[in-house]
């Protein structure tokens, strides 16, 4: 067994991972192989990102390609075919009709949190381009997540993610409220109908900050990291109604979201709304290789096209934005969704998953059940003086009888390849029940 004390893990209980490690070894298919040679079935596609499966054929062969012939390629002042390629394939998703002033340029990054960042960023450099720099302010959502930088941490709102670092936000952001209320919606089965009305708040900050100082709304369609937070039905509609009204640029976060999680290429299209930017991760090449990336619709990129055609236009950019390797995963990837219909998979998976994790209403401690697609949160109630532990209980208990799920405090979620089969379907959701009632 390795030195486990060197590493200091990401978002981990590190003293307690320490004293009883979890080690995977493999994985293939739905299943992960533990260093004990265990197959644990794997109900949360990686972290969100792996849902066509763990080493698909595919996307392996691709990369293994791809690292033998151009394992790098220069990402400023110069390109490569296959970033090319997959920008083209990302855009023909957002925008099946072709439609000119739709979603038409991707801008990549390394990771959902540079996504973020960047998207932020794209909003200010277009605003003062379009000669209203004074539109700076940026507005999140109390319990968003949009990953850890400087930048994303601030418009978040999840509060661990932010109490330590309060010195540190960037000024001249704001949060509009959640939607979440258990009390009005709780149980509801895929999205709340009722809530719209939360959308209202973004005319609170209107009226508070004035339009003509506001640069762009970030909001998750549907909230992950948070817990699944639904949005109620034209909530969005809403939203994007008043940044409209207002001149504010709508970002849609579909780090989680993007590539079939809510049974579409993107949130966007499930929940019938448009926004102005998309951000995406994770999905993007199946978690095989770091890849995100934030796709605009033309007039922000006409808009920034400007000053002498020999000069860089947006000065933003990462040593590995585009890497060749991410590029042929990401290609391989959004050929697995065209070839094995992962969206209409989604789909037909949906009612069957929405059945059975509603049926754990009623078991000990749960108090709230939330899914859309095939992405479900379960919330317990904290145990006294305890807040959190509960939820980790649930998600040890299950790992040691072989199903992966997360919990994120006390709220278990779930997040099932997007081609499992009933059977595997069941075991997640009993696995869950089991540990229910064995835990206090
Ligand atoms: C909506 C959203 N945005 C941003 C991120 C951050 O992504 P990363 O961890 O790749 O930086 C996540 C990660 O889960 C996310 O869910």
């Amino acid at each position: 067994m390795a030195n486990l004390n060197p590493y200091w893990m990401p978002f981990t209980a590190n003293r307690a991972f320490k004293k009883a490690p979890r080690m995977l070894v493999s994985a293939k298919g739905h299943y992960y192989t533990d260093d004990t040679g265990r197959q644990l079935l794997d109900g949360f596609s990686g972290l969100w990102t792996s849902g066509v499966g763990h080493c698909h054929p595919k996307i392996v062969a691709a990369v293994q390609e791809q690292v033998a012939k151009l394992d790098y390629s220069m990402a400023f002042q110069m390109g490569h075919e296959k970033v090319f390629q997959l920008s083209e394939k990302v855009v023909q998703m957002a925008n099946p009709n072709a439609d000119p002033k739709g979603f038409t340029r991707v801008f990549f990054t390394n990771s959902g949190s540079e996504s973020a960042d960047t998207s932020l960023k794209i909003a200010l450099a277009y605003h003062r381009a379009r000669g209203e720099g004074q539109r700076t302010r940026l507005i999140g959502r109390e319990k968003g997540y949009h990953g850890v930088n400087f930048g994303g941490m601030s418009v978040g709102g999840i509060v661990p993610n932010r109490k330590v670092f309060s010195a540190a936000m960037l000024p001249g952001v704001d949060h509009i409220r959640h939607t979440h209320s258990i009390p009005d919606m709780g149980y509801s089965k895929g999205q709340p109908t009722w809530g719209a009305h939360f959308a209202d708040d973004l005319e609170r900050l209107v009226t508070l900050h004035d339009a003509s100082n506001i640069a762009a709304l970030i909001v998750e369609p549907a909230q992950g990291s948070a817990g699944i937070i639904v949005p109620p039905i034209g909530y969005l509609q809403k939203l994007r109604e008043i940044c409209d009204k207002h001149g504010i640029l709508l970002i849609f976060d579909e780090v989680i979201t993007a590539f079939g999680r809510v049974g579409a290429a993107f949130g966007a299209q499930r929940f019938g709304v448009k926004p102005d930017m998309i951000n995406m991760a994770k999905g993007l090449t199946n978690g095989v290789i770091p890849m995100g990336a934030v796709m605009v619709k033309e007039h922000i990129y006409d808009t920034l096209m400007n000053g002498p055609e020999h000069m860089i236009e947006l000065f933003h950019g990462y040593t590995y934005s585009g890497h060749p390797i991410a590029a042929a995963a990401g290609l391989a990837c959004m050929e697995i969704y065209e070839e094995e219909g992962t969206w209409a998979q989604v789909r037909s998976l949906e009612p069957k998953f929405e059945a059975l994790i509603h049926s754990l209403k009623g078991e000990p401690n749960v108090i709230d059940i939330r899914n859309v697609g095939l992405m479900a949160g379960v919330e317990l109630a904290p145990r006294a003086g305890e807040p959190g532990k509960r939820g980790f209980e649930v998600f040890l208990g299950a790992f040691n009888d072989g199903v992966v799920v997360r919990n994120s405090g006390d709220i278990i979620q779930f997040s099932p390849m997007f081609n499992s089969t009933h059977d595997e379907l069941e075991r997640i959701v009993e696995t869950v029940r089991k540990q229910l009632r064995a835990i206090a």
